[in-house]
């Protein structure tokens, strides 16, 4: 029996793919993959994700200037990602969002005038959005919540299970990655515990985030059954039930 598997987040953008993408790529049906998301960081990552969904029948585009990459925006920015959203495969707005983590970030004003030029590009294009948010619980909250008619994930979710179950409320999902899988992750735990499953999504975040065993090494789709795994026995059902229920709720989430 094998697994159908849908990794929601994965950025074969990345430089880390440079030696081997069409390898890496080529790979992942005979390993399960269903369905690969890859959210774009900036323009010219996001220019890349529709590239590599055009070449890939499995992988799916999203477009979007990540905090962390938001410091040269101009307000045109905007306009070039209206055009890439118009390109086939493209399903979502993403990865946009806060990251107040690292001090050299660009200055908090600035990332939330661009996650809200971008959830407001979401909403007229009607586009879910993938959201990042690290270190900016509150301000991520606060902003979501100006946009009520936007739908989206909260990506490598790292906030509390009340936080989880308030976005739940709102009519968002929630994604996790291979964080779920290690010893101290006792949050995340938490938070997959307390949102019912038809809300969850799973993700690698490849290159990024690696489940145990494979922990510090390049991450990539392959490994998504590993976080498939660790959600089906926190929720008590079987890996195969978990990966067709949240394949489907990622394809219904994307209209994929
Ligand atoms: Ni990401």
């Amino acid at each position: 029996m094998s697994m159908a598997l849908f990794d929601t987040h994965a950025h074969y953008d990345a430089r880390q793919f440079d030696p081997d993408r069409d390898q890496v790529l080529s790979a992942l049906p005979g390993q399960g993959v269903e369905l690969v998301v890859n959210p774009g960081c900036d323009l010219a990552s996001s220019r890349k994700a529709v590239e590599l969904a055009g070449r890939y029948p499995f992988v799916y585009a999203a477009v979007g200037v990540h905090p962390e990459d938001c410091g040269g925006w101009t307000d045109e920015d905007v306009e070039e990602l209206r055009a890439l959203a118009g390109r086939p495969k493209v399903v979502a707005v993403g990865e946009i969002g806060l990251d107040y983590y690292w001090p050299e970030n660009p200055p908090r004003d600035l990332q939330k005038r661009v996650f809200r030029a971008q959830l407001a590009l979401a909403r007229e294009l009607d586009l879910p959005v993938i959201v990042h948010d690290r270190e900016a619980h509150g301000d991520s909250m606060d902003i979501v919540r100006e946009f009520p008619g936007v739908r989206g994930v909260f990506h490598c979710f790292s906030g509390s299970a009340e936080m989880a179950k308030e976005l739940v409320k709102l009519g968002w999902m929630i994604s996790f990655t291979g964080v779920l899988t290690y010893k101290n992750a006792r949050k995340a735990v938490e938070a997959a515990q307390a949102v019912p499953l038809d809300r969850i999504m799973i993700e690698t975040d490849s290159p990024y985030m690696a489940p145990v065993p494979h922990r510090g090494q390049r991450n990539h789709s392959g490994y998504v059954g590993l976080v498939c795994q660790k959600l089906a026995e926190l929720k008590g059902i079987s890996s195969d039930q978990c990966s067709r229920a949240t394949l489907e709720n990622g394809r219904k989430f994307f209209r994929i």
